[in-house]
């Protein structure tokens, strides 16, 4: 089999590098090692940023989001009870989109069923061979038999436990860590949610996000020890703890139900630099990752792909790799800075067992601050809808 470049992996990355691509005449194979039915099952964040939208948009993969996407001009901050709301649209001019990853994914799915591109789910032993050299392909197996994918470049979209990254000679990448002492419980339940928008709160018994997926199904989030394990979890262990988290109101008006979906997510911030070796590119988890705070995962993969698309597109059209060879450093930027967001929020909202009162102190000031002062505000606002790439 050929093809000009093989995709690792039918994530949002994966999928939406391949559509982008597709749109320029360029053709793709995805190798995927999930069924179509588990990688739709994974249960992921949901808040577009407004550029993401625009990009889904761009891609022809954008009128369900539209449809049926929440369209939020602000969220709500809380801590130790007291809620303060950021008018995202008056502090700068945007807001986010709420739709889930899996719905994401779900277009790009029937968008590439549609045109007929080619994907291959169950793909066994996936491994990106010689791009350090001018002929790359994949090898894979598939019902016991062995194919190979010879292509141009290869384009690792596999997540953070992929095997692109994990491909590079040691020593041509740099990793950059930082794991959370706790991670994130959360619910998905089919009841309308608290609020009509997001609710990020910080008690002194650990952060808890109200968040949805539509107007009659919620997702909330309480932060839980490294080493909680979702099962000594019952429904209303999960409801109590987080109406202990929430201000009064919320507490009262919270509809609980039997949960649909229950997990524990680890917290991480990590960045693999440079995100090219010779003709394989990262794109996605595959590169890095942020911790959920601020929902930036999905919308710096789709940047990635956005700058990686437009890089193979010059490279094709005009015969110019000042595109891939600028990839790497181009999306690190914005990656790094969404890095810190991410770390930043994270770091305002939880409670972190090695704090100290000082540690306290610092949180409520900076929470004071940002609910106080518009410059305060409109940084988080500009962040959280986005900066530009
Ligand atoms: N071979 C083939 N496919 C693989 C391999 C492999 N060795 N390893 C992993 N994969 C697949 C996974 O099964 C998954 O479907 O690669 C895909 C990677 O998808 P994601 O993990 O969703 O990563 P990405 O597409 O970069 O999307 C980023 O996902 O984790 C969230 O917060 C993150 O929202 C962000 C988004
Ligand atoms: C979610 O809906 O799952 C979600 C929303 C916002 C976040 C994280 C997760 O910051």
């Amino acid at each position: 089999m050929r093809t000009q470049v093989a995709i690792v992996g039918a994530g949002p990355a994966g999928l939406l590098l391949g559509r982008l691509l597709e749109r320029h005449g360029i053709d793709t194979v995805i190798v995927e090692q999930r069924s179509r039915d588990y990688v739709l099952g994974r249960i992921r964040a949901g808040v577009l940023e407004y550029a993401t939208a625009s990009l889904l948009d761009d891609a022809g993969v954008g009128a369900r989001m539209r449809a049926e996407g929440l369209v939020h001009h602000g969220l709500e901050l809380c801590f130790d009870g007291d809620r303060h709301r950021i008018d995202l649209q008056a502090l700068v001019g945007r807001h986010v989109i709420v739709y889930g990853q899996t719905e994401v994914t779900a277009d790009l799915m029937q968008a590439r069923d549609v045109s007929g591109g080619r994907i291959v789910y169950e793909a066994e032993d996936v491994t990106p061979l010689e791009f350090a050299g001018s002929q790359p392909h994949v090898r894979y197996t598939k019902d016991g038999i062995t194919h190979e994918i010879a292509c141009d470049f290869i384009a690792g979209c596999d997540g953070f436990h992929g095997v692109c990254r994990q491909s590079i000679p040691e020593g041509a990448i740099t990793n950059f860590e930082r794991v959370y002492p706790f991670g994130w419980l959360g619910v998905l339940v089919d009841q309308p949610p608290v609020a009509p928008e997001l609710i990020y709160a910080h008690h002194a018994r650990g952060f808890a996000l109200c968040s949805m997926r539509s107007l009659s199904r919620s997702r909330y989030y309480v932060q839980v020890a490294s080493d909680e394990r979702a099962e000594a979890w019952s429904d209303d262990r999960f409801w109590d703890e987080l109406r202990s988290r929430l201000d009064p109101e919320s507490a009262e008006s919270l509809r609980t139900g039997v949960s649909i979906e229950k997990s524990i997510a680890p917290l991480r911030s990590f960045v693999a630099e440079p995100m090219r070796f010779g003709r394989l590119f990262l794109a996605g988890d595959a590169a890095h990752i942020v911790p959920p705070t601020g929902a930036k995962g999905l919308n710096l993969a789709a940047s990635d792909v956005r700058c990686l698309a437009e890089a193979l597109v010059e490279f094709y059209d005009e015969k110019s790799p000042a595109g891939i060879d600028g990839y790497s450093a181009r999306v690190l930027r914005r990656i790094w800075k969404a890095e810190r967001f991410s770390w930043w929020m994270t770091s305002l909202l939880h409670t972190f067992p090695d704090a100290g009162d000082f540690g306290r102190r610092m949180q409520r000031a900076e929470f004071d601050y940002l609910t106080g002062s518009r410059a305060g505000a409109e940084s988080l606002a500009e962040n959280y809808t986005g900066l530009p790439l």
